[in-house]
């Protein structure tokens, strides 16, 4: 006997439901410097094994099928870090940028930055700016990496936007202002993690993760993989969105 799709829905038991994967997924990828604390190691050694982790999590982003991937690698706020230690994440980036993202881009990303501009070193931003001019054709997953990145900052570069751009009061909408973010083709977060057991946002993506659902995951960025970007979307999936409606 076939069941057909009607009598599926009606036995509980045959139900699958379709596989609920969130088309944007935002990541605070905190804990290095306790995986370092906790390893022996320097705070630089968390840092790195911290981009093997993102490696790990593009390649899992894409099997899951995940098509935008946003990634907090450093706000605003981390100026305030040690000066070596704000170097060597400057570095980090750069060995990134030439280790790992060019075979990214081989798979299909295209790779982009959100945050200022005007605080990296040129040497840095050159490399940003080859980058995304790259990939800008590949769209298997997007990847936007947040550096010197702040979601008060954004609003107010918004802001001025808006004002340079001489829209008048009345004309302020939040279509004007999505379209002065950073990445106005930046989707919506669907779920935003945090690794390593902090429980708040950090100043990350604050308009564009508006209704995103919220996961926290005890896992050390170092450690993150794809078993616990699987358990992520596994929780997603299990949550309601209602968006204010009934
Ligand atoms: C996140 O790890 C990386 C950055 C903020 C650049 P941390 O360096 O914040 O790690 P913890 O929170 O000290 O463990
Ligand atoms: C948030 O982590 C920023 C990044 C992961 C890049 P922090 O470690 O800087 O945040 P706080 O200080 O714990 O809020
Ligand atoms: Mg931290």
């Amino acid at each position: 006997m076939t069941t057909s799709q009607h009598d599926t829905y009606a036995d509980p038991t045959l139900h699958q439901p379709a596989p609920a994967v969130p088309g944007c997924v935002a990541i605070i990828m905190d804990g290095n410097g306790r995986w370092a604390r906790a390893h022996g190691r320097p705070v630089a050694d968390g840092h790195r094994e911290g981009t093997r982790a993102l490696r790990r999590t593009v390649e899992a982003a894409i099997d899951v099928g995940i098509s935008s991937l946003v990634v907090y690698a450093f706000s605003t706020e981390n100026w305030a870090r040690p000066p070596h230690e704000v170097a060597t994440l400057m570095e980090i980036l750069s060995e990134t940028i030439d280790r790992e993202l060019p075979d990214l881009a081989r798979q299909g990303v295209r790779t982009r930055f959100i945050g200022r501009r005007d605080r990296v070193p040129d040497w840095l931003r050159e490399k940003m700016d080859e980058l995304e001019q790259a990939t800008a054709g590949l769209g298997t997953l997007e990847l936007w990496i947040a550096f010197d990145y702040g979601g008060r900052t954004e609003l107010v570069d918004a802001a001025r936007r808006l004002i340079a751009d001489g829209v008048a009061p009345d004309a302020v909408d939040e279509a004007a202002v999505a379209a002065r973010l950073y990445a106005p083709d930046l989707p919506e977060v669907d779920l935003l993690v945090r690794t390593s057991g902090e429980l708040r946002i950090s100043n990350f993506l604050l308009w564009e993760a508006a209704y995103a659902e919220l996961v926290f995951t005890e896992t050390l960025w170092p450690d993150f993989d794809e078993d616990d970007l699987r358990q992520a979307i596994d929780e997603y999936a299990r949550r309601g969105r209602r968006f204010g409606a009934r």
